[in-house]
């Protein structure tokens, strides 16, 4: 059979990476799809350094157009990132009938609607596994593996950067700022790692998530999204003494009245597998109805690694690609005319467990008036310890049970008018995930 024409846009470190993939296992990727896959043509800004990768069977180009215009190429894969050229050249790729393959989770989790709703009225695929997780098949698992399930909740660590730093700030005992130099001497975090350690990439992909569990348009807009940056290694250290882990989680949860969507530092028992997941590695555990929790591990990142999902993405169209469109799996895993209006919560709706740490002027009837604020918004506590600070303060820390977070919203704002208080509250969410 003829082979399939890729269309790369981007020879970077996904676009070269999906090259040497394609290249390094092209017979047995082609035994797998049924017939050969092949990069026909490919968009670089420096074409000089693309010519050195590929060699003289590929067409180059600086313009997008000139690719998702060809009428040679069968699928188009975006693998630029952002979302200005990428945003046109995809959709001018999907008007032009083509299938599009991307790893730009910041485009889906922005325009996804968009573009979905184009692909579906062109009868194109838009594939995505590299976009959540690397190279972990984690969108394949939540639209097929998992189809029979009505997903409950699911909560990943899918931010490689930030788990890097976490997992530095715990067992070295570095500071923030020094775990972050490390993770960009090492080449984890970008040049401008911002939308890594605000939680905002993590957020693009717990959004992407949040679509295929729960069949819902793709709202990165009303996620909750905290990063790691304020995180003091003090807080580390007290959860490490209380049993906790803290990781930079992507949770979204099913619940009568709404959704829950956030990304947040959170404590979690140090025996759950989650809660051991060290270094840039990623993790998802997704809790369905009748499967129960199920756990999907692996890099989240990484020439290679992403690129095989890629790669799978490209094998799935090729062999989808003369399906009639209504019988392909849907691309947010329900059927476009069947997704929900449920509402996503608002942060206040949202219930957790509490973490918090304030410190105070050691005096008489402070655990009293403490105790006492809790208690009257119905916060129940679960554990409180409190350690000296100098000759005249000292640290207390509480742990909650479960309460909703507006009323702990309300119950550190009077906490924090009492005249004993001496800093900020510090409140961290903490998941059981059982
Ligand atoms: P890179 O910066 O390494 O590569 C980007 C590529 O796009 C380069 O080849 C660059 O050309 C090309 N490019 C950028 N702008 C233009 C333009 N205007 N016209 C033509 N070509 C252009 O990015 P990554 O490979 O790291 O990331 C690509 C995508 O994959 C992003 O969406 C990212 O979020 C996602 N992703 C990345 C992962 C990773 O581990 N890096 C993991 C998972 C997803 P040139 O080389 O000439 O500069
Ligand atoms: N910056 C991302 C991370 C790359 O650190 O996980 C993969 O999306």
């Amino acid at each position: 059979m003829k082979p399939i024409k890729v269309g790369l846009l981007g020879l970077g470190v996904v676009g070269g990476g999906t090259w040497k993939v394609l290249t390094a296992n092209a017979e047995e990727i082609a035994r797998r799809a049924g017939r050969r896959i092949e990069v026909a043509a490919a968009a670089v800004r420096d074409l000089d350094k693309a010519r050195h990768l590929v060699g003289e069977g590929v067409r180059l180009t600086r313009d997008g157009m000139d690719v998702v215009r060809d009428p040679e190429i069968d699928i188009v894969a975006e693998l630029i990132g952002g979302d200005t050229v990428a945003r046109d050249w995809v959709l001018e790729a999907i008007r032009q009938g083509k299938h599009v393959v991307t790893a730009n989770k910041a485009l889906l989790a922005k325009h996804g609607n968009e573009i979905f709703a184009e692909a579906h009225r062109r009868g194109v695929m838009v594939a995505f596994e590299a976009a959540v997780a690397g190279g972990i098949p984690i969108i394949k698992a939540m639209r097929e593996g998992l189809t029979a399930n009505r997903i409950q909740w699911l909560a990943g660590i899918i931010n490689g950067t930030t788990n890097f730093i976490l997992s530095e700030m715990r067992v070295r005992g570095l500071s923030f700022g020094e775990a972050l130099a490390d993770a960009q001497r090492l080449g984890y975090a970008e040049a401008d790692p911002t939308f890594d350690i605000e939680g905002v990439d993590a957020a693009h992909k717990l959004t992407l998530l949040a679509s295929l569990a729960f069949g819902i348009p793709v709202q990165f807009d009303k996620a909750y999204v905290e990063g790691i940056s304020a995180l003091a290694q003090e807080d580390i250290a007290h959860a490490e003494r209380l049993g906790y882990r803290i990781k930079l989680l992507g949770i979204t949860k099913r619940r009568p009245d709404g959704i829950e969507l956030r990304v947040h530092p959170t404590l979690i028992p140090t025996e759950r597998l989650l809660a051991n997941v060290e270094g840039a590695m990623n993790a998802v555990v997704v809790c369905g109805d009748m499967v129960g929790a199920t756990l999907y591990y692996g890099q989240g990142a990484g020439a290679l690694p992403t690129a095989s999902s890629v790669v799978a993405d490209l094998v799935d169209v090729t062999r989808l690609q003369a399906a009639d469109p209504e019988h392909r799996v849907p691309l947010l895993a329900f059927q476009p005319d069947a997704l929900a209006d449920t509402p996503i919560l608002p942060m206040s709706e949202v219930e957790s467990s509490y973490y918090l740490r304030l410190r105070v002027h050691d005096q008489p009837g402070v655990l009293a008036d403490l105790a006492r604020i809790l208690a009257d918004g119905g916060i129940s506590i679960d554990s409180m310890f409190q350690e000296p600070h100098g000759e005249h303060d000292a640290d207390i820390i509480f742990l909650s049970h479960r309460a909703r977070e507006g009323a702990v919203d309300k119950a550190i704002a009077q906490v924090q008018s009492l005249p004993f208080v001496k800093s900020p509250v510090t409140r961290l969410r903490v998941e059981h995930l059982s």
